[in-house]
Order: C-alpha cells, then structure tokens, then sequence
C-alpha cells in the first residue's frame, strides 16, 4: 500500500521547500513536485509541515527507582512519544545482573512492547577487567553507548581511572561514552548534613547537588576524553558552566558533544520551592534563571547538539489512581518523599511534550530556526547514535517515520493532551500553537489527530553502528 503526502513543507535540518512524499512499505521511495501514483492514498498537507519523526535520545521506561517504577513502561511511554511527535526513542540498560549480556537480554523482554522504534545506551555502572573484556560484544547487540556517572556513590558512579579506561575502550570499539556530570562527593557530603539540621524539603534537593559539581565533573571528563582521544557525549546539561565548559572543549578541537532536555530550559529552583515543588524534582536539579538562558544560547548557537528528555516519569500523588486507556492506574511517586526529599523519586515526564513545547517556545518565539528545531530534535541524534539516515531524515531509503504538523493548530497544553502515564504536566495550561496532526511510524499512521492508532509491540529494536560521526 503506498502513501502519498501532497503539497506539505518539508522541513529538514538543512533547508526546508514544498514537495510531495511517496511512501511505499516502510520507506519513503520518492520525493519530489507533483507527483502522481494510480492507487496510494493521498493525504492532503497543504498549510502543515512534513518533519523526520522525532529522535529522543535520553528516554527512562520502566526504571525501579526508590522503592517504586517509573510510571512510564516502554508501552505508555512510547505511545506518549507518539502523540508528540516522537518515532525512535533511546532507553537504558540498566546494569543489574553479573554481564552485559544478561542485562541487555533481561531489557530486551521489558522492551518488546514498545509502540515506537527503540534501542537502548548501556549503563556502565561497574567495571572491571571482565566486564571491559565484554564491553565490545555490545556491538554485536546493536549497543554501542556506554553511559558513566561521577555521582551516585556506591551505586552508580565510576571512579575516574575507570571512566578514563572506559573511554578508550570505547574509543578503540567506535563506541561512544555519555557522561552524567554532577559531583557525588560533594553531594554526599551536602546531603548528610541537610538531613542532620531537618531540611526536607524538594528544594533541598537542588541546595545539595550544586552546579559546580556539574560543571567540574563535566571539565575533568572533558580532560579524560581528551588524554583518551575518544569521544563524549554529556547528557542532560543543566548549568550554564556546562555550556561554557563545552564551548571551551570545542573551540580546542575536542571531539566533545552536549545534550540538553526542555526542563533545564524554562524552571528553576523556584518551582522546587512551591507547594507542589516535588514535581519538579529530577537529577540534575533545575537551576536559575541564569542557566536557562545559557542553555538556550548553547542551543540556539551551536555550542549545543541535542535536546533530549531524560523522560522518567512518577505520579505527583500515587496513591489516588488516575485512567489510563480506561482502567485505574496508581503508582507509588513523588509522595513517597513527603517528608524527606532524598526520598523523592528523582525523574520527570518529558516524552511527549518536547516537540510542542519546544515549537512554540523556540521556534514560534524565533529562537530556533525550524531546521534547527529539528536538528537538535531529530537529525542529529539520530546521527550522533548511529541511526541515521534510517531514521532522522526525509529522504528516499529512509524509514517512513513522519510528523505532519501543523503550524498553526493552538491548544491549552497540559496532562490531558500529553498521554504520558502520570497525575501530572509541568507545562499545565501553557498556551502552544503547533502540534502534530498526523504521526507515520515505517509508512504506518499510528496518530490521526487525537486517534490512537498504534499497537504495543509494534516498535522495532534498532541495532545502532559502531563509528557515528561527532558533531
Ligand atoms: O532524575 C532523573 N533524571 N532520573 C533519571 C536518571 C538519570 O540520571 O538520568
Ligand atoms: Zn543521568
Ligand atoms: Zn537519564
């Protein structure tokens, strides 16, 4: 069955022009004026936008964190990414059983319920000589992104000697190290004494992971990566340190690349201070105003390569259920650290509101141009994480992940457009104007407007390449 897409803007992230888009199968197979094909079904686009489905690099489903889960499982939050605009999503392989293999194999049966395309970066949260013999049988699993901490004492973070091993390990695999910078010293020390003098509440949060601590762990890994001669990504940057740190590193030729997500871009420790500041608890915390701006100069200008969402969703109240596809949902969440916020599940929805929060604040406030809107949303990571141009891309080959968009369609944004499975929205009644129409995943609608059309388990694992470029 073929697809004919008349008379939209395709938007790309280097130029945009008015053209028809011939879908056969899972591809697009033409594009070009005019075009006529007996037999497919045409779907008039005139006045919308024709974008490459999204391409949301940091994605958390189903993460057992606190005591709880994420409310996201790779079902709801695949079909949230849907609903925004979102066709391939990048998840985490959670480090939890003794090799690589077993946890890939272990996420894999998590995964397979995914709406949309999804593959995974790998958590390295321990290493040794066995575990660096097995880091290079990840290719073969379609896995070539290892993701280290310099926080989460005794949990999650590597020491540096390892990271600096990891990262020539990756270097000599064409794999890529991912880098979530905060100093776990440093926080340790703060949350101690937090507790001990009765602070409990969500800004402390915040008051104990300061920016320095990012800023610093980004630097000193910027300095590993380059005595490595390997590659980094730095996700989720939140301080406007990181922007100039990254800008230092580049402009020196390192081969250093940045990630940030929507909520370092508008909230701050501000939101963390109101009655219901637990929603806005995540790791890296929000920060100020300050950084929020250097944020968005570092993706407006450049300096910037992605904006991901580090989705990892919790029920603001889980204990009072909400309706998900009809039935009754509640998930234990942020109440959980009512009374203690190291006790806050640390995590924020994201996913499905990217693209229409991003549209209307970037590229409707001129910020952003939309084919840098979808560089930073699409082409690029799909680029960085060896995807592209299967995904990422309007061209012939491609898969046919498409966003019909348009320009013009005004909403009262909030948690019941998002999808996403949760009691709440941190963009509640913010006013937007553009969002999806329609929603192709591999030639197939899954979105008509407000319709959901797409099945669980209709995603397809994508195994990535070794060797993607640095942007
Ligand atoms: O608060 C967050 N971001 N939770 C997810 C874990 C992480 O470090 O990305
Ligand atoms: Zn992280
Ligand atoms: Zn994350």
């Amino acid at each position: 069955m073929a697809t004919l897409i008349k008379d939209g803007m395709l938007v790309t992230a280097e130029e945009s022009f008015s053209a028809d888009i011939l879908v056969e199968g899972e591809k697009i197979s033409q594009i070009g004026q005019n075009l006529q094909v007996a037999g497919a079904e045409v779907v008039d686009a005139t006045g919308k936008m024709i974008l490459p489905g999204g391409v949301d690099p940091h994605v958390h489903l189903d993460l057992p964190m606190f005591g709880t889960v994420c409310s996201d499982d790779h079902y709801t939050g695949t079909k949230a990414a849907a609903f925004g605009g979102t066709t391939t999503i990048i998840d985490f392989v959670s480090f939890d059983f003794p090799t690589l293999r077993e946890s890939v194999d272990k996420w894999h049966v998590k995964a397979e319920k995914a709406a949309v395309d999804y593959s995974a970066h790998m958590n390295l949260t321990r290493f040794d000589e066995k575990i660096a013999a097995e880091i290079p049988s990840l290719r073969g699993m379609g896995i070539t992104t290892l993701k280290v901490f310099t926080a989460y004492n005794g949990r999650l973070r590597l020491e540096d000697g390892n990271i600096f091993k990891a990262l020539r390990f990756a270097r000599d695999n064409g794999m890529l190290v991912m880098l979530h910078a905060e100093n776990g010293d440093v926080i340790e020390t703060l949350t101690a004494e937090a507790l001990v003098a009765g602070h409990t509440t969500p800004e402390w949060h915040a008051r104990t992971r300061p920016a320095w601590g990012a800023v610093e762990s980004a630097l000193r890994a910027f300095a590993l990566a380059a005595t490595a001669d390997a590659p980094l990504y730095l996700v989720h940057m939140n301080a406007a340190g990181e922007v100039d740190m990254l800008q230092y590193a580049r402009e020196r030729g390192l081969k250093v690349m940045g990630e940030t997500c929507p909520q370092y871009l508008f909230f701050t420790e501000d939101d963390l201070r109101r009655p219901d500041g637990a929603k806005w608890v995540c790791s890296p915390p929000v920060r100020t105003k300050a950084d929020n701006s250097r944020l968005w100069e570092g993706v407006a200008g450049g300096t910037i390569q992605t904006i991901g969402t580090d989705h990892c969703p919790f029920f603001y109240n889980g204990t009072k259920p909400i309706l998900y596809e009809g039935k009754p949902v509640a998930i234990p969440g942020k109440e959980l650290g009512a009374d203690d916020f190291t006790k806050i599940p640390n995590g924020l929805p994201g996913v499905g509101d990217r693209l229409p929060i991003l549209w209307t604040t970037g590229v409707g406030s001129g910020k952003l141009s939309a084919n840098r809107f979808v560089a930073l949303t699409s082409t690029n990571p799909a680029k960085i994480f060896g995807l592209y141009p299967r995904k990422g891309a309007l061209v012939p080959g491609s898969d046919a992940d498409i966003v019909i968009w348009d320009p013009e369609k005004k909403v009262k944004y909030g948690v019941a457009l998002s999808h996403q499975r949760t009691d709440y929205n941190l963009y509640e009644g913010w006013e937007l104007t553009g969002m999806p129409e329609k929603v192709f995943l591999r030639g197939q609608c899954i979105v008509d407007g407000g319709r959901w059309l797409g099945k669980a388990g209709k995603g397809q694992f994508l195994p990535r390449r070794p060797g993607a470029p640095v942007l």
